[in-house]
């Protein structure tokens, strides 16, 4: 069993190079798959979730390499649509079910064991189920697995009842090759939709306004293989700049777009915090005392997002006066705040509010990464600690960052992965 066991207090110093977006690549590794012929996908994040990803491809007859670092390459002449993909994969990862969206345009037909995923509140997939059904596909449920089938899909409306990144990305990747046209609107703008878009449009697909409220989307017949690169990761990179502003350090945080950043940047110079955008780059300058309490809400993007609410809080809980935190995507993704209390934060969770009363400082204890982003929020509560930090159940932390351990120590955390007896 590993854990990380981290000696908190060091400010970090020096660059942190942000690796290809996750929920970027996993989308767009399944969408590889219309291109019938290999498609080079640049930037890809070394990280369990890709792998389980490409674990998948190949359970349905694709080839997956991985030339170099970075680079996956998805060659998909020998799908076999028909193949239930199973519990044990799909469990492990939320978005195997865009290979429905997928399957469903190419082949017509898809068969997915109901995803699972961090948990935080329901996760209804009903939105998805309507954009299917919409386009003209059949959906069953029945025996925890979604089956969707159609003899052909038509270009329709769609408007979804809530702003969802995964419905709007299977509604995206179901009308890829439905005929005529189809609309989404109140899509999610996220930056992954709009390097999905890209990307697809790069195989040959034919989708306008992707980053807006409306996406509109022309079926075409034929797709065919590229090369594209994933965009920076927006979340890595967030929960990096909230490491160096929560340790008083001075760090460039490189290999960003700083225009995805701007709703945590607005929120770190809230708290006094410097941030300084470069190009690809932005510089965070935390020096000289506590950061301010401040207030944030999370909200679909460009607000604040649900993904950083849980560093950001590890943040608050040093900062100077009272915060509120209010969680306004999920219905229960307060559930590390237990952690955090072990470790001397001071927080009172009401509905969806999380009140937070700055303390001096944290201090170690032996926590849980109770799921990917709660995990981040310990590591930065390890780095904030005085004392020893251990940190179990770090797998679901390498669902999502890679060498994490490696890019902090770098900067100067005292940082390791430590193997201990299952007893
Ligand atoms: C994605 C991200 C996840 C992030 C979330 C919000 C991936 C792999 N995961 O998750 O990290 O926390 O966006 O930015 O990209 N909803 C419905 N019906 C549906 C779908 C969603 O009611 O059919 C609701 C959800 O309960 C939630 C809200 O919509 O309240 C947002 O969910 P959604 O954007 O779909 O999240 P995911 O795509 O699952």
């Amino acid at each position: 069993m590993e854990r990380f066991v981290i000696r908190g207090g060091n400010k970090l110093n020096g660059k942190i190079t942000i690796s290809g977006a996750k929920n970027a690549a996993l989308p767009i590794i399944a969408a590889s798959v219309f291109a019938g012929e290999p498609c080079r996908i640049e930037n890809v994040p070394e990280i369990s979730d890709v792998r389980m990803m490409a674990k998948i491809l190949r359970f349905i007859g694709a080839e997956v390499t991985m030339p170099e670092p970075g680079v996956m390459v998805v060659d998909s002449k020998n799908i076999q649509p028909d193949i239930t993909i199973p519990d044990e994969m799909t469990r492990k990862l939320r978005a195997s079910y865009y290979l429905l969206g997928v399957l469903l345009s190419k082949y017509g037909c898809a068969s997915v064991a109901l995803p699972g995923g961090c948990y935080f509140g329901v996760r209804p997939i009903d939105q998805h189920i309507k954009a299917f059904e919409a386009l003209g596909a059949s959906v069953n449920t029945d025996n925890a697995v979604v089956d969707v089938k159609c003899d052909e899909l038509y270009g329709s409306s769609i408007y979804l009842d809530v702003v969802s990144v995964g419905a709007t990305i299977n509604a995206m990747l179901a009308a890829v090759k439905a005929k005529g046209l189809t609309v989404i609107e109140n899509a999610a703008r996220e930056p992954h939709i709009v390097d999905l878009a890209n990307f697809l449009n790069s195989m040959g697909a034919d989708v306008r306004g992707a980053g807006t409220e409306v996406i509109k989307i022309r079926g075409v017949s034929e797709m065919h293989g590229c090369t594209y690169s994933i965009i920076p990761d927006q979340i890595e990179a967030g929960t990096y700049m909230v490491a160096a502003a929560a340790t008083g350090g001075d760090v460039v945080i490189d290999n960003v777009i700083p225009k995805h950043l701007e709703s945590i940047s607005n929120k770190l110079e809230d708290c006094g915090v410097t941030v300084i955008e470069g190009d690809e780059s932005v510089r965070i300058i935390s020096e000289g005392g506590r950061p301010r309490a401040c207030r944030v809400k999370t909200s679909p993007h460009p607000g604040f997002p649900t993904d950083m609410q849980p560093q950001f809080a590890t943040l608050l809980t040093i900062c100077d006066g009272n915060s509120t935190v209010v969680e306004d995507v999920w219905d229960n993704r307060f559930k590390y705040i237990d952690q955090l209390r072990r470790m001397g934060a001071s927080i009172i969770v009401n509905g969806d509010t999380a009140l937070i009363t700055g303390v001096e400082s944290l201090h170690a204890a032996p926590v849980e990464a109770d799921d990917l982003r709660a995990g981040a929020a310990m590591v930065i509560a390890g780095l904030i600690a005085k004392g020893e930090t251990s940190i179990g159940n770090i797998k679901l932390i390498d669902r999502g960052y890679e060498n994490i351990v490696e890019k902090l120590t770098a900067v100067g955390a005292d940082i390791s992965r430590v193997t201990f007896d299952e007893d």
